[in-house]
Protein backbone atom coordinates (compact mmCIF):
# COMPACT_ATOMS: atom_id res chain seq x y z
CA UNK A 1 0.00 0.00 0.00
CA UNK A 2 1.30 3.02 -1.08
CA UNK A 3 2.43 6.16 1.60
CA UNK A 4 0.58 8.33 0.81
CA UNK A 5 -2.76 6.82 1.60
CA UNK A 6 -1.35 6.29 5.55
CA UNK A 7 0.48 9.65 5.69
CA UNK A 8 -3.01 11.10 4.87
CA UNK A 9 -4.63 8.84 7.04
CA UNK A 10 -2.56 9.70 10.07
CA UNK A 11 -3.40 13.58 9.16
CA UNK A 12 -7.36 12.60 9.63
CA UNK A 13 -6.86 10.74 12.41
CA UNK A 14 -4.97 13.37 13.80
CA UNK A 15 -7.43 16.43 12.67
CA UNK A 16 -10.70 14.28 14.34
CA UNK A 17 -9.19 12.40 17.28
CA UNK A 18 -6.17 14.44 18.32
CA UNK A 19 -2.21 13.65 18.15
CA UNK A 20 -3.00 11.49 21.53
CA UNK A 21 -5.20 9.27 19.57
CA UNK A 22 -2.07 8.82 16.31
CA UNK A 23 0.12 7.78 18.85
CA UNK A 24 -2.03 4.77 20.82
CA UNK A 25 -2.96 3.81 17.61
CA UNK A 26 0.82 3.41 16.58
CA UNK A 27 2.27 2.40 19.46
CA UNK A 28 -0.39 -0.41 19.82
CA UNK A 29 0.38 -1.70 16.76
CA UNK A 30 3.21 -4.08 15.65
CA UNK A 31 4.60 -1.35 12.64
CA UNK A 32 7.79 -2.95 10.23
CA UNK A 33 7.72 0.99 9.28
CA UNK A 34 7.64 2.53 13.08
CA UNK A 35 4.69 3.94 12.10
CA UNK A 36 6.79 6.32 10.15
CA UNK A 37 5.52 6.65 6.41
CA UNK A 38 6.90 9.10 3.17
CA UNK A 39 4.11 9.48 0.93
CA UNK A 40 5.93 7.91 -2.08
CA UNK A 41 7.57 4.77 -0.05
CA UNK A 42 5.50 1.32 0.08
CA UNK A 43 4.35 -0.47 3.32
CA UNK A 44 2.49 -3.56 4.10
CA UNK A 45 -1.32 -3.26 4.06
CA UNK A 46 -1.54 -5.29 6.95
CA UNK A 47 -0.11 -1.69 8.92
CA UNK A 48 -2.91 -0.03 7.68
CA UNK A 49 -5.06 -2.81 9.07
CA UNK A 50 -3.51 -2.78 12.55
CA UNK A 51 -4.10 0.89 12.75
CA UNK A 52 -7.73 0.62 11.63
CA UNK A 53 -8.67 -1.64 14.37
CA UNK A 54 -7.14 -0.19 17.27
CA UNK A 55 -9.04 3.14 16.02
CA UNK A 56 -11.90 1.07 15.34
CA UNK A 57 -11.42 -0.26 19.41
CA UNK A 58 -10.91 3.09 20.66
CA UNK A 59 -13.86 5.00 18.79
CA UNK A 60 -16.13 2.47 18.74
CA UNK A 61 -16.91 3.26 15.12
CA UNK A 62 -16.43 0.13 12.80
CA UNK A 63 -13.78 -0.23 10.25
CA UNK A 64 -16.03 0.04 7.38
CA UNK A 65 -17.51 3.48 8.80
CA UNK A 66 -13.99 4.77 9.50
CA UNK A 67 -12.96 3.49 5.56
CA UNK A 68 -15.76 5.98 4.36
CA UNK A 69 -14.85 9.11 6.29
CA UNK A 70 -11.65 8.24 5.33
CA UNK A 71 -12.21 8.06 1.67
CA UNK A 72 -14.27 11.51 1.48
CA UNK A 73 -10.95 12.85 2.88
CA UNK A 74 -8.98 11.67 0.28
CA UNK A 75 -10.84 12.76 -2.28
CA UNK A 76 -10.04 15.72 -1.45
CA UNK A 77 -6.31 14.72 -1.77
CA UNK A 78 -6.73 13.54 -5.33
CA UNK A 79 -8.36 16.38 -6.15
CA UNK A 80 -5.52 18.21 -5.73
CA UNK A 81 -3.51 15.79 -7.07
CA UNK A 82 -4.42 14.72 -9.96
CA UNK A 83 -6.67 17.52 -10.99
CA UNK A 84 -5.77 16.53 -15.03
CA UNK A 85 -7.08 13.29 -14.42
CA UNK A 86 -10.37 14.49 -12.92
CA UNK A 87 -11.13 16.53 -15.96
CA UNK A 88 -11.01 14.39 -18.38
CA UNK A 89 -14.55 13.63 -17.02
CA UNK A 90 -17.91 15.36 -17.21
CA UNK A 91 -19.87 13.12 -15.57
CA UNK A 92 -19.65 10.48 -12.67
CA UNK A 93 -21.06 7.81 -13.91
CA UNK A 94 -18.44 7.87 -16.95
CA UNK A 95 -15.72 8.51 -14.25
CA UNK A 96 -16.58 5.94 -12.21
CA UNK A 97 -17.19 2.83 -15.02
CA UNK A 98 -13.39 4.35 -16.12
CA UNK A 99 -11.92 3.36 -13.19
CA UNK A 100 -10.76 0.18 -14.22
CA UNK A 101 -9.59 0.92 -17.54
CA UNK A 102 -8.57 4.42 -17.25
CA UNK A 103 -7.75 6.04 -13.77
CA UNK A 104 -6.09 3.29 -12.15
CA UNK A 105 -4.45 2.57 -14.83
CA UNK A 106 -2.97 5.91 -14.99
CA UNK A 107 -2.49 5.47 -11.32
CA UNK A 108 -0.24 2.42 -12.38
CA UNK A 109 2.06 4.07 -14.56
CA UNK A 110 2.77 6.52 -11.35
CA UNK A 111 2.87 4.16 -8.72
CA UNK A 112 4.21 0.52 -10.54
CA UNK A 113 3.89 -1.13 -7.04
CA UNK A 114 0.40 0.04 -6.37
CA UNK A 115 -1.94 -2.53 -4.78
CA UNK A 116 -5.89 -1.56 -6.70
CA UNK A 117 -8.87 -3.19 -6.56
CA UNK A 118 -10.47 -4.68 -9.64
CA UNK A 119 -14.30 -3.30 -11.17
CA UNK A 120 -15.93 -5.03 -13.57
CA UNK A 121 -18.64 -3.62 -15.43
CA UNK A 122 -22.13 -5.40 -14.87
CA UNK A 123 -24.53 -3.00 -16.89
CA UNK A 124 -24.37 0.68 -17.77
CA UNK A 125 -27.03 3.48 -18.75
CA UNK A 126 -26.86 6.75 -18.60
CA UNK A 127 -28.06 7.27 -15.10
CA UNK A 128 -27.27 3.84 -13.57
CA UNK A 129 -24.84 1.52 -13.15
CA UNK A 130 -24.07 -1.97 -11.67
CA UNK A 131 -20.11 -2.72 -11.38
CA UNK A 132 -18.42 -5.61 -9.49
CA UNK A 133 -15.40 -4.84 -6.72
CA UNK A 134 -12.72 -7.50 -6.00
CA UNK A 135 -9.74 -7.66 -3.74
CA UNK A 136 -7.70 -9.27 -1.21
CA UNK A 137 -8.38 -5.83 1.08
CA UNK A 138 -11.93 -6.09 0.88
CA UNK A 139 -11.68 -1.58 1.17
CA UNK A 140 -15.41 -1.45 -0.44
CA UNK A 141 -16.55 1.11 1.93
CA UNK A 142 -13.40 3.12 0.71
CA UNK A 143 -14.93 2.68 -2.97
CA UNK A 144 -17.78 3.89 -1.38
CA UNK A 145 -16.58 7.27 0.11
CA UNK A 146 -14.79 7.81 -2.73
CA UNK A 147 -18.43 7.19 -5.46
CA UNK A 148 -20.52 9.74 -2.76
CA UNK A 149 -17.65 12.63 -3.61
CA UNK A 150 -17.25 11.77 -7.05
CA UNK A 151 -21.24 12.54 -7.41
CA UNK A 152 -20.88 15.21 -5.24
CA UNK A 153 -17.86 16.63 -7.07
CA UNK A 154 -20.10 16.65 -10.18
CA UNK A 155 -22.83 18.62 -8.12
CA UNK A 156 -24.97 15.19 -7.80
CA UNK A 157 -25.93 12.65 -5.89
CA UNK A 158 -26.61 8.95 -6.14
CA UNK A 159 -27.88 5.73 -3.91
CA UNK A 160 -25.11 3.34 -3.50
CA UNK A 161 -26.12 -0.35 -2.81
CA UNK A 162 -23.58 -2.84 -2.04
CA UNK A 163 -24.10 -6.40 -2.33
CA UNK A 164 -21.68 -8.51 -0.74
CA UNK A 165 -20.84 -11.73 -3.41
CA UNK A 166 -18.62 -13.03 -0.90
CA UNK A 167 -19.05 -12.73 3.01
CA UNK A 168 -15.23 -11.50 3.82
CA UNK A 169 -15.92 -8.35 1.66
CA UNK A 170 -13.13 -9.00 -1.28
CA UNK A 171 -15.96 -9.02 -3.52
CA UNK A 172 -18.87 -7.13 -3.80
CA UNK A 173 -21.81 -5.66 -6.22
CA UNK A 174 -22.36 -2.14 -6.10
CA UNK A 175 -25.80 -0.70 -7.48
CA UNK A 176 -25.35 2.73 -8.53
CA UNK A 177 -28.49 4.76 -9.19
CA UNK A 178 -28.10 8.74 -9.91
CA UNK A 179 -30.97 11.01 -8.26
C1 LIG B 1 -6.77 2.71 -4.10
C2 LIG B 1 -5.58 6.45 -6.89
C3 LIG B 1 -10.20 7.15 -8.03
C4 LIG B 1 -11.33 3.07 -5.74
C5 LIG B 1 -6.07 3.72 -4.69
C6 LIG B 1 -4.69 4.04 -4.39
C7 LIG B 1 -4.35 5.09 -5.18
C8 LIG B 1 -5.51 5.43 -5.98
C9 LIG B 1 -3.00 5.81 -5.22
C10 LIG B 1 -3.79 3.34 -3.35
C11 LIG B 1 -2.98 2.23 -3.95
C12 LIG B 1 -2.03 1.62 -2.95
O1 LIG B 1 -2.10 1.95 -1.78
O2 LIG B 1 -1.13 0.82 -3.30
C13 LIG B 1 -6.73 6.96 -7.45
C14 LIG B 1 -6.80 8.19 -8.23
C15 LIG B 1 -8.13 8.39 -8.54
C16 LIG B 1 -8.85 7.28 -7.95
C17 LIG B 1 -5.62 9.07 -8.61
C18 LIG B 1 -8.80 9.53 -9.29
C19 LIG B 1 -8.20 10.57 -9.79
C20 LIG B 1 -10.91 6.13 -7.47
C21 LIG B 1 -12.36 6.08 -7.46
C22 LIG B 1 -12.69 4.93 -6.83
C23 LIG B 1 -11.45 4.25 -6.44
C24 LIG B 1 -13.33 7.13 -8.03
C25 LIG B 1 -14.10 4.52 -6.60
C26 LIG B 1 -14.57 3.37 -6.64
C27 LIG B 1 -10.22 2.64 -5.04
C28 LIG B 1 -10.23 1.63 -4.00
C29 LIG B 1 -8.90 1.53 -3.53
C30 LIG B 1 -8.12 2.49 -4.29
C31 LIG B 1 -11.45 0.86 -3.50
C32 LIG B 1 -8.37 0.67 -2.35
C33 LIG B 1 -7.54 -0.53 -2.76
C34 LIG B 1 -8.32 -1.84 -2.77
O3 LIG B 1 -9.57 -1.84 -2.54
O4 LIG B 1 -7.71 -2.88 -3.03
N1 LIG B 1 -6.55 4.56 -5.68
N2 LIG B 1 -7.98 6.42 -7.32
N3 LIG B 1 -10.38 5.01 -6.86
N4 LIG B 1 -8.94 3.13 -5.20
FE1 LIG B 1 -8.43 4.65 -6.42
Amino acid sequence: MKGIVFTEFLDLVEDKFGLEMVDHIITNSDLESQGVYTAVGTYKFSEMLQLLQHLSTRTKMSIDDLLLVYAEHFFGVLEDSYPGLLATYKDPIEMISSIENHIHVEVRKIYPDAELPTFEVIEKTENSLIMDYKSSRAMHHFGLGLMNKTFEYFNSSASIVLEKIKDDGTEVRFIIEQN
